[in-house]
């Protein structure tokens, strides 16, 4: 099915709903656990105190939720016998049987200190790099190797598989149907791909993996502006940036030539103009004589000891859990760290469903939002960085401090904060996956956060134009092109 987005801001296609899905129970490892209707499972379980969804595979680390939009591989569970299921993608459904892959068991504390201390002849990556000559070495090597990691055998592997339905005797040939070729595709339905939309002419599609024009943070900002407390007209700075993303919204034409995939995922590029999209289970190509692309950044957690921790997010995934699968945190308390315009709406956000704000502010700026923050009786620490982050009993995390300055002070003046979650809103990472596949001439540009079209930082401007190796413009804009969501909803 196909989510057609009618151009009328009163008429707002919702999320499909499960028509039996009033009260669901799921299954974790035999355990029911009721759950709300319209939620993830990954969601679900932290709703009932599970953060650990699996391990890592080399090291046995916890992992939990953390991109909470299907580009990562630390909510992988087995769901109805099918493995290595994204639960923070799966909705909830009554009967589902989820479990857990892997218990990390065989890593242990021994085994970990065992791994670190051969880790000096085994650097991130060597298994890639050695043994791929001569093929048999490279056959022993792997054979030996690739058992010691992963996430384990399945036990019920032969039997899942009998399991399986036989294909239906009237299955489509082709596992996608084809959309057929547009003027102009257009990657990300943000205020960039909004604008975009707007001066195009012929053909064009506009895809977003949100429900609606305007993307996540349009969503957030709309929540807040429903806050009985008026939290959003404390913040200029996201005041206006709901103003700016609404208007955007409703600039955009209503010819019958644009058309708006919502709730669909871009999952490839190919040779010479095609792209490959996702809606829930169904599979669609789509070819193109023009590509945009504003698909916007990915969170950046930052480098620092437990960064990987569970409980610990970026703002974009926040946005999804809380407005997407209702994330329960009232009551709970949750640590910010950073600054700028996600930071701000990510703290009003929290506030607004009931939690209770440690913020750590590490960019200068924003003195208005400051100052409403101190009226609001948050709590407010500055000149301090982020030193370490860990878990607490699978529950919390605790988040360790040092004064800002070249050099550490002593250990007392560190500062320790417990929460329930953190968030760390950084510099986003451009998303660069689908150009990259299609042939982009990309490179690192590290002061735009990642790869970004090469000598893009030569130029000024909201917009990079190149030619992909098939002849078609690719433009990248926004985000994508490492400039900063401040920069977007306020041009
Ligand atoms: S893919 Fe589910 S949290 Fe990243």
């Amino acid at each position: 099915m196909v989510h057609e987005w009618e151009f009328s801001p009163e008429k707002r296609i919702p999320l499909a709903r499960n028509p039996d899905s009033q009260k669901p129970t799921i299954t974790l490892d035999g355990k029911a656990l009721p759950c709300r209707p319209d939620t993830s499972v990954a969601v679900a379980l932290w709703d009932h105190g599970v953060r650990h969804l699996s391990h890592s595979h080399k090291y046995g680390r916890p992992r939990g939720v953390t991109c909470a939009r299907g580009h990562c591989t630390n909510c992988l569970m087995r769901v109805d016998g099918v493995p290595n299921v994204r639960t923070c993608e799966t909705p909830v459904r009554d009967g589902m049987l989820v479990a857990t892959q892997d218990t990390g068991a065989f890593y242990g504390a021994p085994m970990q200190k065992l791994l670190s201390l051969g880790s000096a002849w085994m650097p991130v990556g060597f298994y890639y790099k050695w043994f791929t000559r001569p093929a048999s070495l490279s056959r022993f090597f792997l054979d030996r190797i690739r058992p010691m990691t992963g996430v384990g055998r399945l036990p019920d592997a032969t039997q899942a598989m009998r399991a399986l339905p036989a294909a239906p005797a009237d299955a489509p040939a082709s596992a996608s149907t084809d959309l057929g070729r547009f003027t102009t595709v257009i990657i990300g339905a943000g205020p960039t791909g909004l604008q975009a939309a707007r001066h195009q002419t012929g053909a064009t599609l506009l895809v977003d993996d949100c429900a609606t024009p305007g993307g996540q943070r349009l969503l957030a900002l709309r929540e807040l502006a429903t806050d009985r407390n008026g939290t959003l007209a404390r913040f200029p700075s996201l005041t206006t940036a709901l103003d700016r993303l609404e208007s955007a919204v409703n600039g955009l034409p209503t010819e019958a030539d644009l058309r708006f995939m919502g709730g669909a995922k871009v999952v490839a590029g190919y040779y010479p103009d095609g792209i490959l999209v996702r809606q829930g289970t169904e599979l669609m190509t789509a070819r193109f004589d023009k590509l945009i692309w504003a698909a916007g950044a990915l969170d950046t957690i930052g480098l620092f000891p437990g960064n990987d921790t569970p409980g610990l997010f970026g703002p974009r995934a926040l946005y999804r859990l809380l407005t997407r699968d209702g994330l329960q945190v009232s009551g709970r308390h949750a640590l910010l760290v950073g600054g700028g315009l996600d930071f701000w709406l990510c703290a009003a956000l929290l506030a607004s469903r009931g939690a209770t704000l440690n913020l750590v502010v590490t960019e200068t700026g924003c003195q208005s939002e400051v100052a409403a923050a101190v009226d609001l009786k948050w709590s407010l620490n500055t000149g301090v960085v982020l030193k370490e982050v860990k878990g607490l009993g699978g529950h919390k995390v605790q988040a360790t401090f040092e004064p800002h300055g070249t050099t550490p002070g002593p250990t007392g003046s560190h500062m320790h904060l417990e929460a329930d979650l953190a968030v760390i809103c950084n510099a986003g990472k451009p998303a660069y996956d689908i150009p990259y596949q299609l042939g982009a001439d990309l490179a690192l540009v590290p002061e735009r956060g990642g790869f970004v079209p090469r000598d893009c930082d030569q130029a000024t401007g909201q917009e990079f134009q190149q030619t992909l190796p098939g002849g078609a413009p690719i433009t990248f804009a926004g985000e994508a092109l490492g400039l900063s969501p401040a920069d977007q909803v306020n041009s």
